[in-house]
């Protein structure tokens, strides 16, 4: 049925081109700084597109290709002014989008297998979108429609000074711990950091007797349970992993924050800086614990582009390096 062929076609290629965007914003891409303007333009391709959707329902197939185009162009408008800390959210409702097309590609075929399979995908990207939502504090009218204000161009340039750590510092302040968090962040993953670390925790653990935790912000790393997949492929012990409401209350009472590669879910500027993209996202609050670690190469900032200030705070110390040779080190001087 016609109508049903117009769904699909401006769903699917919508969730396309929308997951384009969303593969080149990860990768890093700035191509488009000017978000107000893509909004803009955005808000007309589609209302060109839903035009057009009407002649293509009636018309023949160059009006179809017509529709065609511009909803693929629409994705691709819609998600690129999605804020850092938002695009998490975003990428599960085009999961979602790309389950809910594949039912109706189902009823269209007459295809049962695509109707069970695409409802499983659709409503799990849906459950994640909400959960996503929720974990962020936001809702999903304000993620789409709310101009996201800061940028890792208007990044705040900080000329504090910062206390910089050794290997040698990180191994002595850990093994005189009674409790070391250990906060996990996308730096990890692109480290490949994950066996040294487990490694890192077991020494504590067993030649040191350090009670020692890994906290796991819901939005840490690049997709939905990033951090998790990578501790359980090191064999990290699941009783060992606390998700954010169930462990945050445990920094007051923690020796050390060993914050590996982690920044935007640490970054307490999301209580304060309304115009910051993870205003009233909840952080992981390491900076309540006596000694913060903060592993990372640079000062730059996380994928939300915003200045840590823990970094300069009198409790903690920067290990400048990559996650997996700081952590190696670490190690190394613990044995
Ligand atoms: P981020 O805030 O992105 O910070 C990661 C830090 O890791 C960077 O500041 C970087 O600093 C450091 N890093 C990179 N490579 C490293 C290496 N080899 N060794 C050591 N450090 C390294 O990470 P996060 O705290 O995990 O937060 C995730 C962010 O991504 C949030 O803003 C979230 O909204 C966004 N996001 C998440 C998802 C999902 S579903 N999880 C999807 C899209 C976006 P240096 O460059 O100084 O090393």
């Amino acid at each position: 049925p016609p109508l049903l062929l117009i769904c699909i076609i401006g769903i699917g290629f919508m969730t396309f081109s929308g997951s384009c965007a969303a593969f080149l914003k990860l990768a890093g891409s700035r191509l488009f700084s000017d978000r107000e303007t893509i909004r803009a333009v955005s808000l007309i391709i589609f209302i060109t597109a839903i035009i057009s959707g009407f002649y293509a329902y009636s018309g023949g197939f160059e009006y179809v290709l017509g529709f065609a185009l511009l909803m693929c162009l629409w994705g691709f408008f819609f998600t690129l002014p999605i804020g850092g800390a938002d695009m998490p959210i975003i990428i599960s409702v085009l999961n979602s989008l790309s389950g809910w097309c594949t039912v109706l590609v189902g009823f269209s075929r007459d295809n049962t297998l695509l109707i069970i399979v695409g409802t499983l995908v659709g409503a799990s990207g849906t459950i994640l979108s909400y959960i996503m939502t929720k974990a962020m504090n936001r809702n999903l009218l304000r993620v789409i429609f709310t101009p996201p204000e800061n940028t890792a161009e208007d990044a705040e340039k900080s000329v504090r000074a910062i206390h910089q750590g050794t290997a040698r510092d990180a191994a002595f302040l850990m093994e005189n711990a009674a409790k070391v968090i250990i906060v996990p962040g996308y730096g990890m993953a692109a480290a490949g950091a994950q066996h040294e670390l487990a490694n890192m925790a077991k020494i504590l653990k067993i030649k040191y007797q350090v009670d020692v935790k890994f906290a796991i912000h819901p939005v840490a790393g690049r997709m939905p349970g990033h951090m998790n997949v990578l501790l359980a492929e090191a064999d990290v012990n699941p009783d060992d992993v606390f998700e954010l409401k169930d462990i945050n209350q445990e920094f007051q009472t923690a020796d050390v924050a060993y914050v590996i590669g982690a920044n935007d879910t640490t970054n307490p500027l999301a209580k304060t800086k309304t115009d910051s993209p993870i205003y009233q996202m909840p952080i992981l609050e390491v900076g309540q614990a006596k000694k913060v670690l903060f592993v990372k190469r640079s000062l730059a900032p996380g994928y939300a582009g915003i200045d840590n200030p823990l970094f300069y705070a009198d409790n903690t110390i920067m290990l400048l390096g990559d996650a997996k040779d700081v952590t190696k080190q670490i190690v190394a001087d613990l044995e």
